[in-house]
């Protein structure tokens, strides 16, 4: 099959057990690293379980015994993109960019509330794309894109607090583009006590700060499930019709990035949301019908299946060597540990950031327990110019002898030297490779991740939909909440 431009790719020949004379290192990785015959034998079963997973798509009536079943994030992308194509300004697409070209226009500050699936997908697509320092950028080295804050991910008084003292101290005059700001409040339930009680908080501050003026309404998106007490709180404020919108029910939190819950917040960023989307629809198609051999979703699944269930690595490292990409990891971590984190199962996800987490866990990594296996997350090309170490009057530091190497070459060799002394030591390293940091690799990449966690959980046989073992915190929580009440 043709492949996108800028296509991603999963490279694992490094934990494969290659043909060396013995050496006591290359008895270990004998232990440690993936048989090919081992990966063989599995392939049979992995195709057979996309063939179900492009199955249970298309079911209409879900047996008991396989509920929750949420695969509606398989098909979105291009849904979105095909009935946008149709319907134009009334799709979800189309109602995402138009609200976000107006929320564009009217704040310079723009707050996202919600946690897990309702935030983590949105905050790794800003840090990703948007400046490091964006929200200390002027307006007009920002691309007339607001600031962006996330909070209700969180009962912490004193962020939400410093949150408010911001706005208050920043913004005076209502009728100043500058001094505006709108929030995105979203939850698919609707009931989420750290998102509604933020919620509620700030609610009292647009009205504080708004008065009873049309901006409390106008600058107010709610996202959220058809029904449910979001849903109803907005209604009866009188938040008009068209600032609301839907997940679809057929799609889970951690699986709703391409869903508004990720597109609103990326387009009031000014992200190319058609391009995520168009990269995410590649990587289904290349999912559905690609060979093992050139399928990144079903080569990362066998390949770490195998490292956690054959090799005994529980503990499945994404290190990531682009600052930019360390939120990304952080929703990954979500995705793994809510789809598979089931019956006593599933990996255990860590993210590390190189080269500053070689400084902390690099140690462990190195010379700990062989309870890990560790996916490289690795961008080939970095958008800006290198900064060059350069040559100094002062020497002191003896960087002279390095002075034509620029901070990509530092990199590089951090990766190289590091991935050897794995290697050597025979610590299994695979790589997931992205030509370059755009919209459309991080939508092949956020998608390859969702439909490798769902193959995963279909080998491991849990159900990678649903989180059961979140309700017990959330039952605790609201049952002595309750008994402080009275
Ligand atoms: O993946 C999930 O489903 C969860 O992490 C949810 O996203 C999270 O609990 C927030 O739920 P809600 O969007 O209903 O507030």
């Amino acid at each position: 099959m043709q492949l996108p431009d800028e296509a991603i790719a999963y490279d694992y020949k490094n934990l494969l057990v290659q043909p060396e004379d013995w050496t006591p290192a290359a008895e270990l990785r004998a232990q440690h690293f993936l048989s090919p015959e081992a990966l063989q034998e599995l392939t049979a079963r992995v195709l057979q379980v996309r063939s179900q997973v492009a199955t249970d798509r298309e079911l209409k009536q879900i047996p008991p015994k396989m509920q929750p079943l949420q695969a509606g994030f398989i098909n979105l992308p291009q849904n979105m993109l095909d009935q946008h194509k149709r319907q134009g300004d009334t799709s979800t697409l189309g109602r995402v960019l138009q609200l976000a070209a107006r929320l564009r226009d009217e704040v310079d500050r723009f707050v996202v509330l919600g946690i897990g699936g309702s935030y983590m997908g949105a905050r790794a697509l800003f840090e990703a794309m948007r400046s490091s320092v964006h929200n200390d950028l002027p307006a007009k080295d920002r691309a007339g894109t607001p600031r962006i804050y996330f909070e209700g991910n969180n009962a912490d008084n004193d962020t939400l607090h410093e949150l408010f003292d911001m706005l208050s101290i920043t913004c005076v005059d209502p009728e100043q583009r500058d001094e505006r700001w709108g929030v995105t409040v979203i939850s698919k339930g609707g009931d989420t006590l750290e998102t509604a009680a933020a919620y509620r908080a700030i609610r009292r501050e647009m009205i504080e700060y708004y008065g009873h003026s049309a901006y409390t309404k106008s600058l107010l998106v709610p996202i959220t499930g058809e029904s449910g007490k979001l849903r109803a709180l907005g209604t009866a404020d009188g938040i008009p019709e068209e600032n609301f919108l839907p997940i679809p029910d057929d799609i889970g939190g951690r699986f709703s990035v391409f869903t508004p819950v990720g597109l609103l917040p990326a387009a009031v960023m000014g992200l190319d949301v058609r391009a995520m989307l168009l990269g995410a629809a590649a990587m289904t198609r290349r999912f559905l019908e690609a060979r093992f051999e050139n399928n990144p979703v079903l080569q990362y699944a066998a390949v770490n299946y195998l490292m956690h269930t054959k090799y005994h690595k529980p503990i499945r490292v994404m290190s990531i060597w682009s600052k930019k990409l360390e939120a990304l990891g952080l929703w990954y971590d979500q995705l793994l540990a809510e789809s598979l984190g089931k019956q006593g199962l599933g990996p255990t996800p860590i993210t590390a950031l190189e080269t500053r987490d070689m400084h902390s866990r690099g140690q462990q990594h190195q010379d700990g327990a062989r309870d890990k296996v560790i996916n490289n997350l690795v961008v080939k090309t970095w958008s800006n110019p290198a900064i060059m170490i350069g040559m100094s009057d002062r020497n002191e530091d003896d960087l002279n002898r390095f002075n034509r190497k620029g901070l990509p070459d530092v990199m590089k060799a951090a990766f190289d030297g590091t991935n050897k002394a794995y290697h050597d030591a025979a610590r299994p390293t695979a790589d997931i490779v992205l030509p370059v940091i755009s919209e459309h690799t991080l939508g092949q990449l956020m998608q390859m991740l969702m439909l490798a966690t769902v193959v995963e959980g279909r080998l491991l046989g849990v159900n990678p939909y649903g989180q059961p073992g979140v309700q017990a915190y959330k039952a605790n929580m609201i049952e002595l909440l309750k008994q402080q009440a009275q």
